[in-house]
């Protein structure tokens, strides 16, 4: 492993020596915008790498069970480790997963459990594991200051007190967060509350709720992953994954589907539609439920980025083949069987959500998010380790104005994630933000000369980041550290 990441780090120079050159006119290259809608793909024509068309199913991410016999304490154990996956033909690709080659499994905790988590590292690297969207204090969040040795074991402990939401994990150390999770470590953590548990919706994990980790990814020939940073937008792979599988196919009974999607590319957004244009309801985003569902034909996603959707299948006739896609790109398709008695529904509302109070804010602070590449800043500043950017008191709320500067080489968009809090979009470009991120969120896209208002509780003690989440930028420095006491 040690060789690749020195070759990986020989081959980035030599890229961003060619890449200075080119960069010049980009703009906003970061967002999938290349939609046209008339064109539908086919399986076929985008699907498989080299000559293998085979149909690929899609996998879905075991539940990682609880070693806990106590209702209200869960122990879970992970094994970070290196491994083999085959994702087509018959040649392996070097890989990393959490209990497993590639991937991980899901951590389904309920608000009000004591959970421990036992992660052991079996990696010949240091790595963390960051619970992105988990509300703990800084000691248990995994960030770059809770590093897990080689062969050492981290044991964090914490309590859930958030609501029902699709959270994630994924490792966070300085200099390899972006290789790691390129090379596979990214995980789901589902929180389940009283009011997830009351509502009519499909609940049943595997079988009517499906998560979905969109990734993009290259392959050498041999069949090794081709991490080619291009400095400017972040990672960008030629084959899109879902739940490790490319283009995979998911066969569904004429119902209501609930996907927890969470964008876990390095780079890319996708917009995500259905090759028909039918609409889907988008029933949560990051931090967990809408007031009500938002109907909508298409659905724009960010790296870091999570959002649950329903789409309702009984529109459909049997054999009835439907993409989701992005843009010109597939991501999978959805074969449609038979139908099927089907008790859930698609509420009216969902949950109730407090609006924060401006007024109660007690400071307001700006956000500057520079450049692309590796000249990439915050704030002005690169990320220091041993600098704490700013001291916010514990329980205070404040407004934080998140903009994206323009600079010689162009402007583009950066998703913007705090640790360890679930905010709320006050403005998005002065105006109201769009109906999907009037929930709770812990990541919102900030799009070229679109100032983002957002409202922030810290609630937890210790050391946070806040970052872009195109992992190479945060990698090249734009992120900053808060300490909350
Ligand atoms: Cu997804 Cu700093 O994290
Ligand atoms: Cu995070
Ligand atoms: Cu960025």
């Amino acid at each position: 492993m040690n060789k690749k990441w020195v070759l990986i780090s020989l081959l980035s120079i030599g890229i961003i020596v060619i890449v200075i050159g080119l960069i010049g006119l980009n703009n906003d290259r970061n967002q999938d915008s290349s939609g046209d809608r008339s064109q539908i793909i086919t399986p076929n024509n985008t699907i498989g790498v080299g000559s293998d068309r085979s149909v690929r199913m899609l996998p879905i991410p075991p539940l990682l069970k609880d070693e806990n016999e106590d209702q209200s304490i869960a122990d879970f154990n992970l094994v970070v480790q290196q491994g083999e996956t085959n994702f087509y033909n018959d040649v392996q690709t070097p890989t990393l997963g959490y209990n497993g080659s590639f991937l991980g499994p899901v951590i389904k905790v309920k608000r009000g459990e004591t959970v421990n988590i036992h992660v052991e590292n079996e990696l010949s690297d240091s790595t963390s594991v960051h619970w992105h969207g988990l509300e703990v204090n800084g000691t248990e969040d995994g960030g770059p200051h809770q590093v897990i040795d080689q062969g050492t074991l981290w044991e964090p402990s914490f309590m859930i007190d958030q609501q029902a939401s699709t959270l994630w994990f994924h490792p966070h150390v300085i200099g390899t967060t972006a290789t790691q999770v390129y090379y596979g470590l990214a995980g789901l953590m589902i929180v389940e509350d009283e009011f997830s548990d009351k509502l009519n919706i499909p609940k049943g994990y595997g079988v009517n709720d499906i998560p979905l980790i969109i990734q993009d990814k290259s392959f050498n020939k041999d069949g090794s992953f081709s991490y080619v940073n291009n400095m400017m937008n972040g990672v960008v792979g030629d084959k899109i994954l879902v739940n490790g599988a490319i283009t995979p196919t998911l066969n569904v009974s004429q119902i209501n589907m609930r996907f927890r999607i969470v964008n876990g590319a390095n780079g890319s957004s996708f917009n995500l539609e259905l090759s028909d244009q039918t609409e889907f309801h988008q029933i949560a985003s990051d931090g967990g439920f809408l007031e009500k569902p938002h109907a909508d034909h298409s659905l724009f996603i960010a790296p870091g980025e999570r959002a649950e959707i329903i789409v309702d299948f009984s529109k459909y006739k049997e054999g009835e083949v439907i993409n989701l896609q992005s843009g010109n790109k597939l991501i999978m398709t959805f074969v449609v069987g038979g139908k099927e008695i089907d008790t859930t529904e698609i509420p009216e509302s969902l949950v109730e959500i407090k609006k924060m109070d401006e007024s109660e804010a007690t400071s307001i602070k700006t956000i500057e998010l520079d450049g692309m590449g590796h000249m990439v800043s915050l704030n002005g500043r690169k990320f220091d380790m041993n600098r704490i950017d700013d001291q916010v008191e514990l329980g205070a709320i404040e407004i934080w104005e998140i903009t994206t500067t323009s600079t010689m080489m162009g402007k583009m968009g950066h998703p913007f994630h705090i640790h360890g809090t679930q905010f709320q979009v006050l403005s998005r470009n002065g105006k109201e933000p769009n109906a999907n991120e009037k929930g709770f969120k812990d990541t919102v896209f900030v799009g070229p000369d679109e100032p983002v208002r957002i409202i922030v509780q810290f609630r937890n003690k210790g050391v946070f980041m806040y970052h872009c989440h195109i992992l190479e930028h945060e990698e090249a420095g734009m992120m900053g550290q808060l300490l909350v006491e």
